[in-house]
Parts: structure tokens; sequence; C-alpha cells
């Protein structure tokens, strides 16, 4: 097609920025000139090699000249280490009505030291990149540098730290650091660009909810160095801010884009809490600085991170986090209705709910607010399983695929009903009319259809919203208006399909205009109807799927109306394939379609058995699934339906993890005589940490070591003990942290982080200081040591630019009372990152320096025992064991592994599998006690090495206890997983 000359694309922008065509002409490039919204769903993007323009204006983006709804889902390739799986997701995410994933890309996961990048193995950008354009998503990218996240420093690399330069702002020290990162991905993204055809790349997003030094220089010119940057890498399509609480920052024209215009949208995030009414954030909203989208009228609504969920924090006292099936059911199936459907309401058609798979915070990723699980309670869990939430996702987004009116729609007369709030809007070009009804109250409202000349009932449940359409194309009809949802209209072969759903057994009312009497066929179910006045009136209660054939009535196409209650709708799979639109019926999911010749290809899952059932184009007669092909039969309703049910899933058997054990005690780091020439001497006396280095110390902060990530051991060797009371070590940690020490090998003690004062928090300083009384009998002469263990958690995020993620790690300050020796210290952390697990994947315990956790060691020389244990000691112990799994091929088994124990008992475990750090177990903390076993981390056909590395405070018996693998979901069918 043409190009509007005032589209937003690639070749006017680049030329007004000088930088690829050396052009010098300023072009104003946005706010195109829409075609009109007309003709079926789009086909999904795909890597087409063809070049494409990505422009906008008001009301939606423009792709292509055509509007485009996005309808968002993130997901973060770092949280599931296993690149397989990353296709299983986004199918997931594309059968059920998503048309975008949005991802962060995180600095620290592909950084383990300056200058030193990785894009390999789990951290293969390019492939997630191509997987997602094979999927027919778009992509919205978003390297920050500073993402948030819930991630260690927010994004920031540990080694970052420990550099000079203030994060966030324009210093040149930071800024070019940012470059080599940017310098890095761009190069990958730039292949994937959709203006250009590589790939499905659509928006990039620059830095998050970036609130500090908006109206200062230096936060203006870090914005412009940003844009610049991306720019000059060849990123050409529209580029954006997330703005944090609706500030109306970095709106159009805020910074300087070097005389580009039109390549920058504004988007704000929105966490509503379920518990208040939904905010009006859209262009139609009250306005105001906190408006949202009102902050920037001549650019779409564009919201890139809306609340899907919410992370949990860790359990205990101070945090009190409840698990995610607390989240989840905060944030239900009907939040998502009542909150998503007020934002289109509002006039927002860039939408992106975080998280849609929320994953695994694995290793040393979790900033230290969280814990291990990042599920997020979102509509896919953890496990990679869908959950009811995904109902109201795959309606609205079936919808928004389906029916163009939605992407352009303005205010319409106000509408009053008791009980509701209702917002009513109209798309000016088609007239059709969209009602959203929301219920704000407690008790379910039982109210009537506000569309003229009805009088339908319709009942809004208790917290709950209903979007309702009336003059809506349905193919070559037309729905003069129902009391069911509406959730697609497409063309498969000779007829028109159309899907409405709602609630089972709801009573549904639906009119569709016909010019003369047409022909009524209740093919299954049960349904009334009647013709009057050039409508039909069709009249069905919701079970199931009641299908309706209407033929005749002034158009020759037949429409087949299907009316699906919610379950139902979701084992409704449209897709586009380019012999045309196929709907299939039946399996719990459709991954992928295709036709070719006479047969339609199909591949999916099954859970239950299930028959399958297609509606494809002209011609099709036969069906295969997973390759095999299906005896089936053609129905009076235009399908094709296979004669045997597809078989379900068989049951998967999980060994018991009793047997086996082996175990060993080390630190042997806490023993006088252990040598630790080789470790690093803290010899340094200044630091770039925001942690002032206290008087007359030397600096002991790990990260100025190189020590970024998990257990650091510090030895401090002196002579003279004589008249020492005590040892006073102030340490900083993050939240969970604790220190354990020993001087001589003799324990001292455990102490753990308390639960900090608020005003700590808030400066990000969980620092405390463990006193511990020196043993009289240790109190002379000579040479001593003092061995202390400190567990750390990761660097904190940076949400306020103040370099927080620079606060210490480790060992601060060490003092003593009635002596002052003179202290040399060495210390030692993690060894080299390994090279396919990444640098976040291992502390310095001596287990992990020496390969313990890895499937290869040699543990044939350890104690063989069984589970539980009961042992009481301070320091750290490893349990190790194998097992085999033998789930069947074609069966997609997600495995948990599940740690209990009596609460009263202090201790922790990391858990390792295969040499993986699949997270950390805090036994007297929690809430977390199931953690996620990616497969192909997990060999489900074949052996797995099960490591345990449990940290014991010495203060109550310590497991493990009970140690047992779970089943988190099956499914026949899945995808190929190849071993990570
Ligand atoms: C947002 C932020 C995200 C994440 C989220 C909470 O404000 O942009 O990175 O931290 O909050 O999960």
């Amino acid at each position: 097609m043409g190009l509007s000359r005032r589209t937003f694309n690639a070749l006017a922008c680049t030329t007004a920025l000088g930088l690829a065509l050396g052009g010098s002409a300023a072009v104003t490039c946005a706010y195109a000139a829409p075609t009109a919204p007309t003709g079926p769903a789009p086909a999904p993007p795909a890597a087409d090699g063809r070049r494409h323009t990505i422009g906008f204006d008001r009301y939606s983006l423009l792709v292509d000249g055509r509007r485009l709804v996005v309808w968002s889902g993130e997901m973060h390739p770092f949280r599931l280490p296993s690149p397989s799986l990353w296709r299983d997701v986004l199918q997931k995410m594309r059968a059920h009505g998503y048309n975008t994933v949005s991802i962060y890309v995180s600095w620290n996961y592909h950084s383990p030291a300056p200058e030193q990048y990785d894009f390999t193995g789990i951290r293969d950008l390019d492939l997630f990149l191509r997987t997602a354009a094979e999927t027919g998503l778009y992509v919205i990218l978003r390297p920050g540098p500073y993402i948030n996240a819930e991630i260690d420093g927010g994004g920031f690399p540990g080694w970052l730290t420990a550099t000079k330069g203030a994060a966030r702002t324009a210093d040149p020290t930071y800024l070019s650091y940012v470059d080599e990162w940017l310098t890095q991905v761009n190069a990958i993204v730039a292949r994937h660009l959709y203006t250009k055809g590589g790939g499905t790349v659509l928006l990039y997003q620059i830095e998050n909810e970036y609130d500090s030094h908006v109206t200062e220089p230096t936060g203006r010119d870090y914005m412009a160095h940003l844009y610049k940057k991306v720019r000059s890498d060849g990123i050409d399509v529209p580029l954006f801010h997330n703005d944090k609480g609706r500030n109306g920052y970095w709106v159009p024209s805020s910074f300087d884009t070097g005389g580009e215009q039109g390549g920058w949208l504004y988007g704000f995030d929105g966490y509503p809490s379920p518990d208040k009414l939904p905010p009006d954030w859209g262009h139609f909203g009250t306005g105001g600085i906190k408006g949202g989208a009102t902050a920037s009228p001549r650019t779409p609504g564009f919201v890139p991170e809306f609340g899907g969920g919410w992370f949990d924090p860790w359990g205990g006292a101070w945090f009190d986090g409840k698990g995610y099936a607390e989240s989840r059911r905060q944030r239900d199936a009907a939040y998502e209705r009542r909150f998503y459907l007020t934002n289109l309401a509002n006039g927002i058609t860039l939408h992106s709910v975080y998280m849609t798979f929320g994953g695994t915070s694995w290793g040393w990723l979790p900033a230290p607010v969280v814990y291990t699980s990042y599920d997020y309670g979102a509509a896919i869990d953890e496990g990679r399983q869908p959950t009811a939430k995904l109902i109201p996702m795959h309606q609205l987004g079936q919808l928004l695929r389906h029916v163009p009116d939605f992407a352009k729609l303005d205010r319409a007369a106000d509408v009053t009903v008791d009980g509701l709030k209702v917002y009513h809007l109209t798309n000016p070009d088609t007239h059709a009319h969209v009602y959203v009804l929301r219920n704000d109250g407690t008790e379910p409202v039982d109210a009537t259809l506000p569309v003229p000349g009805t009088d339908l009932p319709v009942t809004v449940p208790a917290r709950d919203a209903r979007l309702l359409a009336a003059g809506i194309a349905l193919g070559r009809r037309k729905l003069r208006y129902s009391n069911a949802r509406p959730m697609l209209a497409l063309t498969a072969g000779r007829q028109e399909i159309a899907v409405l759903t709602g609630q089972s057994g709801e009573a549904t009312v639906t009119a569709l205009e016909c010019a003369s009497l047409p022909k009524v066929t209740v093919v299954e179910g049960e349904a009334e109807h009647s013709y009057a006045d050039g409508l039909l009136r069709i009249e069905a209660e919701l079970d199931g799927l009641t299908r309706v054939l209407v033929t005749g009535g002034g158009t020759s196409t037949p429409l087949l109306l299907l009316l699906a209650d919610d379950e139902t709708s979701v084992r409704l799979w449209p897709r586009e394939t380019p012999s045309g639109q196929v709907l299939v019926y039946g399996p719990a999911l459709v991954r992928t379609a295709s036709v070719s010749g006479e047969t339609v290809r199909l591949t999916g899952d099954t859970v239950r058995a299930t028959e399958v059932e297609v509606w494809g184009p002209r011609g099709t007669r036969r069906i295969t699934w997973n390759g095999g092909d299906l005896k089936v039969h053609a129905t009076s309703g235009g399908s094709l339906r296979s004669a045997e049910p597809l078989p379900g899933v068989g049951k998967v058997d999980l060994p018991a993890l009793r047997d086996g054990w082996r175990r060993k005690t080390e630190n042997p780091e806490s023993a006088p005589g252990y040598d630790d020439s080789a470790w690093k001497p803290a010899t340094r006396t200044t630091s770039y940490s925001t942690t002032p280095v206290p008087a007359g110390q030397p600096v002991l902060f790990a990260d100025d070591y190189g020590f970024h990530y998990g257990d650091v051991w510090y030895r401090g060797h002196f002579v003279d003990a004589r008249g020492a009371e005590s040892v006073s070590l102030a340490y900083s940690t993050g939240t969970q942290g604790l220190l354990m020490a020993w001087l001589d090998g003799r324990p001292l003690g455990t102490h753990r982080m308390p639960v900090p004062d608020n005003s700590s928090v808030r400066q990000g300083s969980w620092a405390d200081t463990a006193v511990f009384a020196v043993p009289e009998e240790l109190r002379t002469a000579g040479a001593h040591v003092l061995s202390v263990l400190v567990r750390r958690m990761q660097h904190d995020q940076d949400g306020k630019a103040q370099d927080t993620h620079k606060v210490a790690r480790g060992l601060t300050a060490v003092t003593f009372t009635g002596a002052a020796p003179q202290v040399s210290w060495r210390l030692q952390g993690e060894a080299v990152p390994d090279p396919v697990r990444g640098p976040q994947n291992n502390g310095g315990l001596h287990g992990e320096r020496h390969g313990w956790h890895l499937p290869t060691f040699a543990d044939g020389g350890w104690e063989a025992v069984r589970l539980p244990r009961a042992d009481q000691g301070q320091g750290v112990t490893w349990y190790r064991t194998r097992f085999r799994l033998a789930v069947d091929a074609g069966v997609d088994a997600s495995v948990g592994l599940v740690l209990d124990d009596d609460p009263a008992r202090a201790y922790r475990v990391q858990i390792f599998l295969n040499g993986w750090n699949m997270g950390q177990y805090i036994n007297d903390v929690g809430p977390q006690h199931t953690f996620a076993l990616p497969n192909g981390i997990l060999r489900t056909r074949g052996s797995n090495t099960l490591a345990l590395a449990v940290l014991s405070d010495g203060t109550t018996p310590s497991g493990p206890s009970e140690v047992r693998l779970t089943l988190l979901g099956a499914a026949a069918g899945g995808v190929p997983v190849a071993a990570v």
C-alpha cells in the first residue's frame, strides 16, 4: 500500500534525524489518515521480509494504515530459563487472543562484567524474537537500561554498583556503560523490526518509570541521549516511555528528540487496587495531571503496564506475603473484566498486562523484596498452566482482533442505569455503539439494556463488568443488540460465524437485522426464535455451545451463530491461515493451524478426552491433529467433526524422593587452619557505594571485590584477643539476609536481618549489627581467625534514581569492645560465572565453588542418609540425590519441587536441579513451598540430580524434612523441549 506522507515510518523519520540517510529536512511524521477499518481479521504479523509502516493517531496505532488495538501480555524470557518453553507460553498467549508480547530485557542477565555480553543459550534474545514472530505476535521491547521488575538491582548489572557516576542521569561514565549495553541489544533488535519485515518488533521503550530529574537538565539529557542512541542504532519503530503513576512525564516534546517528531508515544502504567474504583485513565477520563492519556491528547491511550496480578513479598512478620493463590484470588477474572473494560471504555487502545506469565526469579535474580516465584497471580501460572483469568482475556482479545469497531471510539451520550456505572461509546465511522456496564457493588445488579428501543434484562455480577455492543457487523449481518457479549465474527468457507458469550445459565436475547424472513435452524442446543419488523430475535439460555444457523433473510451467505458459555468460549480457537480463516472447537489448546489442499493441520493440547471440530475454508475434508490423521464427518452446521474423541492426558507418575540421599557438611572456611591465601585481601579504602566507608576500616563491601551474587565469606586474621569482650559485625544484605560467625572455628552465632524500621526501608538500607560475645577461653594472645559467612539478598532496585543499587552488600565494619586488634581481612564470593547458567546461578559457598551442585560431581564418598533430618548446628550442609522420570513422549508434564517442615525450624535451602539454582526456600519465612522446575532443565525422560544446600542458623533442628515432586499440570501435546 502507498504510504501516507504523514504516517510515521522508518524512512521519513530517519531522514528527519539525518542519521541513516544524511538528509536534513525535518519531517512531521505522525497522525496518519487511516484506511477504513473493514475486512476480515488481519493476518497475524510475521517476519515476512516486507516493509511496514507503524503510525498512530489519537485513537490507535496504524499499522500499514490499518487500525490496531494492541492487546499485549508481559512475560520475561529471563524468568523462564528454557528457551523451548518460550514457544509454549507464546503459543498459549496467541491462542488466547493476545496479539502482542511485551518483554523486559535485563542488563544484569546478559552482562557478568563490563564489555562482556552473552546472548546465547537461555539468553538468546534473537531466538526469543524469532519465536515470537513465528507465533504471530508483535513484540514490545523494553531493555531499560533500568527496568525495576523486582529483579536484582532493577536490572543493573552487579558490576555497575562498583563504578563511578550516578546511574539514571546524564553522567558520562554511566552513559558510556549504557551505550555499551544498548549497542549489544540493538544489534539484535535491529534484525527483528516489523518496519523492515525482519521480525515483529512493533514498539520500543526507553528507561522505565523515570520520575526523577524530570525537570532537570540531567534527566532530559539522559532521555534525549537514550532516544538518539536507539535511533542511531537503527531502531525505527515508535519509541515510548512508561510513566510511573500518570505524572504526565515524558509526553511528546518534553525532551530533545533531535528534531524528530511523531516517533514518540506517551505511555503510563497502573496497578489499581481491586478494592478501589477502576480509574478513568484514558482520553475520556477526567483529565488533569494524573489523568493518564489526557496528558498527551494527540497520541493514543497507551498503558504499557496494567496490573494483571501483583508480586508477593516474603512471608514472616514484616512482609506477610500470602502466596500467589491469594494474589490470583484478589485479582481474578472479574477484576480483569472490570478494570480492563474500564480502560477500553476510556479510549485506551494499547493495553499490556503485567504479568501474563510471571515465571520464576531463579538463582539470584530476585530483588530483595520478592522470593523465587514470580507467578504474579497471572493469567498463565508459573507452571505454564492456563487459569480462569484467561477467560476475559481470550474473549476480549478475540473481539478486538475480529471486530474493528473497537479501535476508534468516541464518547457517546451519557446513559444512566441504576446501580451501575455505564460507559457509552460509539465508532464515528461505523456508528456502532459500545456499552460497558460496571457493577462496583457487592451484590449483583439486574438492569435493562441501555440500547434505545429494547427492554432487555442484563445482570452484572458483583464487582464485575460486561461489555455489550449494538450495531456492530457480524459478517454481512448487523447485530442490532444482544445481552450476550460479542466475541468474534469470521468467515470460514461458505459461511460466516459469530460467537457471543456469557455465563453458563444466562438467558440471552440476540437481535440480528434481516431485510426479509430468514430460515433459522437450531443445529445444537436449545433456542427460540422469532422474526418481526426486519429483526430476527434469538433467545437461548447459555449451556455449552448453542448453534443456530441463519440462512437467507436478505443475505446469501449463511451465518452460524454460536452462543457459548464462558468455559466453552475458551475452547473456541479462531485462526487465520493464508487459505482463509479457521475456527476450531474442543481441545484445551490449539497451538498452530494450517491448511494444505483439503487438509486442516492442527497442533495443540488435550487434557480431557475431547472431540475436535473444525470450520475451515471451502474444500477442506480432512483434519490432522499433532500429525495424526483423524476420522471425521461433516456436520449440518458446516463443520468437520472427529468421529472419535481425541484422548486426554494419561497419568503421570512421579517418584518419591525418599531414598538415595547423600549428605556432607562443608564450611571448612570456619576452621582456623583453612588456607585463604588465594582469597582477595580487603585492601581498598574507597568505594563508589552509596554506603559510607566507616572511618578507620578497610572497604569490606563484596561488590568492590567483584563478588556480586549470593553468599560471601570473610576471614579476618588478628593477633591478640586479650581483653576482647565482644565483637560487633555491621553488615548490609537487604530483607532476609543473615550473617554467621566463628572465632577460631568456634561458632559465635547467627544474626538475621531483623524487621527494619520504616526509615531504613525507605532508604533501601537493610543494615544491622550483630554483636557476639568473645568466649573467654579465646581471649588470648597469639593469632586468631574470625570467619564470617554473609548471606546476601540481592541489590536493591533504584526506583527513585538515587543509586540505591549501590548500597553495600556484605560486611561493612567490624569492631571489638575491650580490645582493638588490627584485623586483616580476606574475602571470597562466587567463582567465575558458569558459562551456561550465567552469573546469577551461584554464590560463594564452598560447595558452589567446588561444583557440589553439578550433576557430574562425584558424591559417592558422602554419607548415605534418609530424610527427614533434624540435625542441629550452625553452617552449611549439602544433600544430593538422583531420580529418574519417564514421562510419556507427547505429554507436557509441568513438575514442581515441594519442601515442607515445621515452620519453627530456622534454616534455608538453595535448590539445585542438574546444577541450576532453582531458588531459595526459607523454612521459617515462606510463603513459598513449591518451586517450579522447567522442562529442559528437568529431564522428563531421564536422570536428574537434585542438590540442596542447607544453611542452618544453629538455633533449632534443621531439615530437610519433606521433599517431594508434585505435578503442576499435564497435557497431551506440548512443544518439543530441548535439553538446556
Ligand atoms: C511497575 C514497574 C515494573 C514492576 C511493577 C510491579 O511499576 O514498572 O517493573 O516493578 O511495577 O511489579
